[in-house]
């Protein structure tokens, strides 16, 4: 069955169970799913890289103009690969240096008019799933279905505990990835431009409790009522 072209805003904190929820959900709807969180992630590495201060405007103007930021979409269940300047920088970005460091440049204006454009374009001609903070707030305030998605943070660190086990990065306790994730969780909800916020016109789905298929479920759900009338 065809269905006309449709933009799913998810939104919500660090390991509210966005991204995987939004992978599957873009696979059952066949369409691309982007992380907007990678792109500012990119951005961080870039500056870090080439000792850039991102203060100096001039500098960053410059730097902006040099960055060229690809998501390549993955075969199957695999993970999006994230492309920067010609390179396959996908797990470098995840690295915990990165992950501060993105939400600190995620606050300066310049940035994120460059990463919105970008977004807004991938978006122009084909259906697309995007996760980040301000997807339903400012990068698609006309997305056809927006989803904030909350957990308590404790069963937020908890998650995050485990990924890093199983990625083998498992040298903090859940309890220094609780204050990690509290500090940027108040950076990205406190910053005066497009701050973490639920949309006026979001669900809101609480996912302490839920699987990640129960979330995929619920959400599918909701959207399958509405397009497969
Ligand atoms: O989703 P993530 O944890 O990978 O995102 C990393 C940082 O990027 C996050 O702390 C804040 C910033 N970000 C943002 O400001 N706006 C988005 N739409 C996505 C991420």
């Amino acid at each position: 069955m065809e269905i006309k072209r449709i933009i799913v805003a998810i939104d919500g904190p660090a390991s509210s169970g966005k991204s995987t929820t939004a992978k599957r959900l873009a696979k059952k709807l066949n369409c691309i799913y982007v992380d907007s969180g990678a792109m500012y992630r990119a951005v961080a590495l870039f500056l870090l890289q080439n000792k850039i201060d991102f203060i100096d405007k001039k500098l960053l103007r410059k730097a902006l103009s040099e960055i060229n930021i690809e998501i390549v979409p993955s075969k199957g269940q695999g993970e999006n690969k994230i492309i920067l300047n010609g390179v396959d920088v996908s797990k470098m970005i995840r690295e915990p240096e990165i992950t501060d460091y993105s939400s600190t440049i995620a606050t300066e204006s310049l940035i994120r008019q460059r990463m919105v454009e970008l977004q807004r374009k991938m978006a122009e001609t084909q259906s697309i799933v995007m996760d980040g903070r301000d997807i339903g707030t400012v990068v698609f305030p006309q997305a056809d279905f927006k989803f904030f998605l909350v957990a308590s943070i404790d069963e937020r660190a908890r998650r995050r505990w485990q990924e890093n086990q199983q990625k083998g990065l498992g040298t903090k306790t859940p309890d220094e990835i609780k204050h990690e994730l509290a500090f940027r969780d108040k950076r990205d909800s406190t910053r005066k431009i497009a701050p973490l916020k639920k949309a006026k016109d979001a669900i809101e789905i609480d996912t302490t409790n839920l699987s990640i298929q129960q979330q995929v479920d619920e959400i599918f759900g909701i959207i399958k009522d509405e397009i497969f009338l």
